[in-house]
């Protein structure tokens, strides 16, 4: 028999309110994330509105879309704003170096990135090109994007390509990656160039936060180096971390689906580092910024493996399975744990790309296990975190020992509190009581989202094969909660 996982939720003892954003979207200008998977023109045969596929919009509405970051990532360090304003087919076009050498036609833009938020209704997030631009190119965007109407040059420049009214830019990205793709800078030369585009990138449109080019998975050097020189000019530091099989490499990340139980116990095991350099980095960021002022931005997480066999390397698409959504519950867990630190995030990337919410090939959608997470979760979004400590048993495999279940509980904004368990054990189900303290609940019935296989997926041709399904089998009694989270499952209750 399974050992029982015992798990307290402290209802009594709330933490911090867990930010929307942390539920944010990455779309960089890469293979299809962007052209044919946002935006098809207006001319397109696939239904759209303004240029914008109708489906996409609407799947994203429905999991309450906080924020996308654009346009990169990598491309951000050579994407030159003017290239993409004014009429479109007299935009320059460009060669996407760093995503499969294509043509880049700017038929996207800054007015496109901001139509398209004007349709999801979230934070806007912009970074700028540190790598190849100026500080005086950056500082005029933000004020092509934030001058009041009428009243400088480049509002004017604004208005007569069809937007009068300023917008907001909720967050500016100062590059990314210096460390690699965005220049292969020093810590403290990145330091040394932020603290300067910072001086110089005013938002005349209310308040804009300053994210930096933070570190890549255990860089803590690069954290120390940021938050000494930079910490002060700033208000959020990125991280990226992707997941990959752990015992594989960037040559050979394993692929998508077919995978056998190791690279499932593998992933497991390197997703769930992301606990660990998130304490760390916040720790290193702490000895600077005690108040936790400053946030970290986990602006890059995911997963990535090989690519899909017969498309283009350069365009990162890979299908997306149970595994991914496991991997889904299991950050979004890891980031209510850290909720006061952890106040913006980006899964990269939002469709078509990595571990992406959505897939289309030609005028065809499909959503994945990954999308239906993040609808599980769509009451987490700016909820109250509630803790929860637990005792689970160890899931095995091969060198692998990994704590089986996982858990994080909110009280969102109308008072209902909400558990999260996450089983990673690809084969056994898992009992588990959770004691309910400072909470009367009689009652617990949710959504779960499993698959029969560990690669279990949707296809176009078979697009519902994981869906959510109700999940009854919770008893509430003398305040505790017992149910079995089913194998490599992904189960959501909702308390009463
Ligand atoms: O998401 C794909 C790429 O991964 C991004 O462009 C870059 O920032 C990271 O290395």
């Amino acid at each position: 028999p399974v050992a029982i996982t015992t798990a307290t939720l402290n209802a009594d003892k709330p933490g911090p309110v867990m930010h929307p954003d942390v539920f944010g979207q990455f779309a960089e200008h890469l293979g299809h994330g962007i052209y044919g998977g946002i935006w098809v023109g207006r001319g397109s045969r696939i239904p759209n509105d303004a240029g914008y596929r109708s489906d996409v919009l609407a799947a994203l509405k429905a999991i309450n879309v906080p924020m996308v970051r654009w346009p990169g990532g990598c491309f951000a360090d050579e994407y030159h704003w003017r290239d993409g304003i004014g009429q479109a087919g007299k935009r320059p076009t460009k060669v996407n170096t760093n995503w499969g050498g294509v043509n880049e036609d700017n038929a996207f833009g800054t007015h496109e990135y901001f139509g398209l938020m004007d349709r999801l209704g979230g934070s806007t997030y912009v970074s700028a090109n540190v790598g190849s631009g100026t500080p005086a190119e950056t500082s005029q965007w933000v004020e092509y994007m934030t001058a009041p109407k009428g009243t400088t040059m480049l509002a004017k420049e604004r208005e007569r390509n069809g937007h009068a009214a300023p917008w907001k830019v909720r967050y500016l990205g100062i590059g990314n990656e210096l460390w690699g793709c965005g220049g292969n800078m020093r810590a403290e030369y990145a330091a040394d160039l932020t603290n300067q585009y910072a001086q110089f990138a005013k938002s005349a449109n209310g308040p804009m936060l300053k994210i930096a080019s933070g570190p890549s998975d255990s860089n803590y050097d690069w954290t120390d180096a940021m938050m000494r020189i930079a910490g002060k000019n700033i208000d959020g530091l990125a991280l990226h971390y992707y997941t990959r099989p752990r015992d594989k490499d960037w040559n050979d990340k394993g692929a998508a689906l077919g995978f056998p139980e190791r690279e499932w116990a593998s992933t497991m095991a390197h997703t769930l580092l992301m606990d660990e350099f998130i304490t760390k980095h916040s720790a290193i960021m702490d000895k600077y910024d005690a108040a936790k002022r400053v946030m970290l931005a986990v602006d890059e997480w995911g997963t990535w493996y090989d690519p899909t066999p017969g498309s283009n390397p350069g365009f990162l698409e890979q299908q997306n399975s149970i595994r991914d959504a496991v991997v889904a519950g299991l950050n979004l867990n890891i980031f209510a744990h850290h909720a006061d630190r952890v106040r913006m995030a980006a899964i990269a990337q939002m469709v078509n790309v990595l571990q992406a919410m959505l897939l289309t090939d030609g005028a065809r959608m499909v959503k994945t296990p990954t999308y239906w997470v993040f609808d599980l979760y769509k009451p987490w979004q700016g909820a109250t975190t509630l803790p929860v400590t637990l005792t689970t048993p160890y899931y095995h495999k091969d060198e692998f020992a990994l704590p089986a279940v996982s858990a994080s509980a909110v009280r969102d904004t109308s008072g209902q509190v909400h558990v999260a368990l996450v089983n990673l054990d690809p084969n056994r189900a898992m009992p588990v009581t959770l004691s309910l303290a400072g909470l009367q609940a009689t009652q617990a019935s949710g959504r779960i989202v499993t698959g029969t296989t560990m690669d279990a997926h949707n296809s176009f041709a078979a697009p519902d094969t994981v869906t959510p399904q109700p999940f009854n089998a919770a008893q509430v009694a003398n305040g505790t909660l017992s149910t079995t989270v089913p194998a490599k499952s992904v189960l959501v209750l909702d308390l009463r």
